[in-house]
């Protein structure tokens, strides 16, 4: 067995594929048995501090629900309840926050994107910081390169549904909103869903890229299982034959120098790239998974939002599971 004590969790692609398994393994178990014995005592006595740059409803909740089903408790930390140091104003560092912060918790999540930061990248450079100086394991409620609680409950939701993911078609699928959104959660599964074996089709409109350093290691990751990745400007061509569609919002690489609203403007001319009926006959029967929350009407049809095959809520409820996972294999030792 993988040892995963302590380990910080920043995207999936920092660990091997054993330790990932390990935690799909507990996740499934512990939504078995949800509130038996030893699940509910391992976080006995314990806090977890989640510290939210940004909102939330999924993260937060299902966090906070984990913490309370483990029988721990999780504290709701905000930067303007803290003294951190800001552009251009005095307060504490990152190096004192978490040497602190590590002698109160066993485990601090992180989330920052979006408005939060200036700059691609400053996200996963505050939570390497944070995991630097920590002795606690730091884990990423989202920041704005990934999102591996998102890509591990996405996962466990389709390995539900499907079974066994290896050979399987995934279409993930640009959709227009005039949200604004960052790249972690679909730069996860990029990195994710192809080291467990799945064909991947990107498809987007022409200036949508992602970032390219993490698309040169989803090939790297697609060629080691032996699977496809392939990317194409031409959605009607992409979801053909897909046994699931991940359609849904990102920002356009130029968001953080021309801002927010030039890049809502990038994004309107492509109103047509939405996730529609059409599009979904013709697929093989796609589940439609999104991270949630959806844009419904714009990034995709509200029929196939709520139709049989769409699993979102499945997965949303996943995310509780996996994260209670993670907290019991990486911020406590000798449960099992
Ligand atoms: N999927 C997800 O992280 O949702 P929230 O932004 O609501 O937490």
């Amino acid at each position: 067995m993988t040892e995963l004590y302590k380990k910080h969790l920043i995207t999936t692609q920092d660990w091997e594929k054993e330790g990932l398994d390990e935690i799909l393994a507990v996740a499934k178990d512990m939504k078995k048995h949800r509130y038996e014995k030893p699940y509910t005592e391992i976080l006995k006595d314990k806090t977890f501090l989640m510290f939210f740059y940004n909102p939330s409803v999924r993260t937060r909740q299902s966090f906070e629900g984990a913490a309370t089903e483990l029988g721990g408790h999780a504290q709701f930390l905000e930067p303007k309840s803290m003294r951190l140091k800001e552009k251009g104003k005095a307060g504490e560092t990152v190096e004192d926050a978490a040497k602190v912060m590590s002698r109160y918790a066993v485990g601090l999540g992180i989330r920052i994107l979006e408005d939060a930061i200036d700059e691609y990248g400053k996200g996963e450079e505050l939570l390497r910081e944070y995991a630097k100086y920590s002795s606690i394991p730091i884990v990423s409620m989202a920041h704005d390169k990934y999102h591996p609680c998102q890509g591990l409950a996405d996962l466990m939701g389709l390995q539900e549904h499907i079974g066994e993911v290896k050979g399987k078609k995934i279409t993930m699928m640009w959709g227009y909103s005039s949200l604004v959104r960052s790249w972690s959660s679909v730069q996860e599964d990029i990195l994710l869903l192809p080291r467990y074996g799945m064909d991947f089709t990107l498809a987007y409109p022409e200036g949508f890229d992602l970032d390219p350093e993490v698309i040169a290691q989803a090939k790297k990751n697609a060629e080691a299982t032996g699977t496809k990745f392939e990317i194409t400007h031409n959605r009607i061509e992409a979801v053909k034959g897909a046994q699931v569609v991940y359609a849904r919002q990102w920002m356009s690489p130029k968001r953080y120098n021309i801002g927010k609203e030039e890049d809502k403007k990038l994004a309107l001319k492509y109103q047509d790239w939405r996730y529609t009926k059409e599009l979904d006959s013709l697929t093989d029967n796609a589940y439609y998974i999104h991270p949630m929350p959806i844009d419904r009407g714009n990034e995709v049809d509200d029929e196939v939002a709520s139709g049989s095959r769409s699993i979102v809520y499945d997965i949303a409820e996943n995310r509780l599971h996996v994260q209670k996972a993670i907290m019991a294999l990486t911020m406590t030792k000798g449960w099992k």
